[in-house]
């Protein structure tokens, strides 16, 4: 018999209250416009962890679009990109590339809209900051359900070590492996190395 299931975020009690606004640091451009910096390490680490697999022809979430190169660099073998960003100037720049099959959304990966705006579905979604803004257990649980929804059966989330290294705001969102492997126990996941500081976290459910 099929066991229904339900999200871990709904049973979850550890909640900041704003489901408005969740995460930190949006209103903080130090900390969330990378529109014209360089980019990160870790960003850089998962696109040449990606190159080494099969992602012609597949379809990718860039959460955090930062300067939009992961776009330039991918975009003309990829069937699309989506990506999502809480930084005005990212979507700016973004735009005006005018990449036929790029779509930059202003959207907040922990809420609610998450799930009303984005149609396709992804083989990729590429989160180098998987807990680095996250404020409440609740809403990194939500920010998973939203990303495994939005993902196509056997899909991956790529995420670094370096990235999970970083947290805005409080040390506990600091990740290990260790700690991607313990969502298997809560999320339908399986969790893999990619190159020693990349991982992938794949969705196993049937969709
Ligand atoms: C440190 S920058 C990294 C940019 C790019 N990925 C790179 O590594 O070069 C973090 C990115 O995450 C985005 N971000 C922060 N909080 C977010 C949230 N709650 N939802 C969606 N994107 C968010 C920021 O706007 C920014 O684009």
């Amino acid at each position: 018999m099929m066991r229904a299931y339900s999200s871990p975020y709904e049973t979850c009690v550890e909640v900041c209250g704003n489901l408005e606004r969740p995460g930190v640091a949006l209103d903080i451009p130090m900390w969330i416009e990378h529109a014209h910096l360089d980019t990160t390490v870790d960003q850089l680490r998962i696109e040449d962890a990606l190159s080494a697999l099969q992602w012609q022809g597949k379809s990718f979430l860039h959460i955090g679009v930062g300067n939009s190169r992961f776009a330039e660099r991918f975009a003309a073998e990829a069937l699309l990109i989506d990506g999502i960003t809480v930084c005005r100037s990212e979507v700016e720049r973004a735009t005006s590339l005018r990449i036929p099959n790029y779509t930059v959304y202003f959207l907040n990966k922990y809420g609610r809209k998450f799930l009303l705006t984005l149609t396709h579905r992804y083989d990729f979604v590429i989160d180098n900051n998987l807990a680095s803004y996250a404020c409440c257990k609740y809403h990194f649980y939500r920010m998973l359900d939203n990303y495994l929804w939005a993902m196509k059966p056997g899909a991956r989330i790529l995420t670094d070590q370096r990235g999970m290294d970083f947290s805005v705001d409080e040390k506990r969102w600091i990740l290990s492996y260790e700690d991607l492997q313990a969502l298997e126990k809560k999320f339908p996941v399986q969790v893999s190395r990619i190159t020693d500081t990349v991982y992938a976290i794949a969705n196993e459910s049937a969709g």
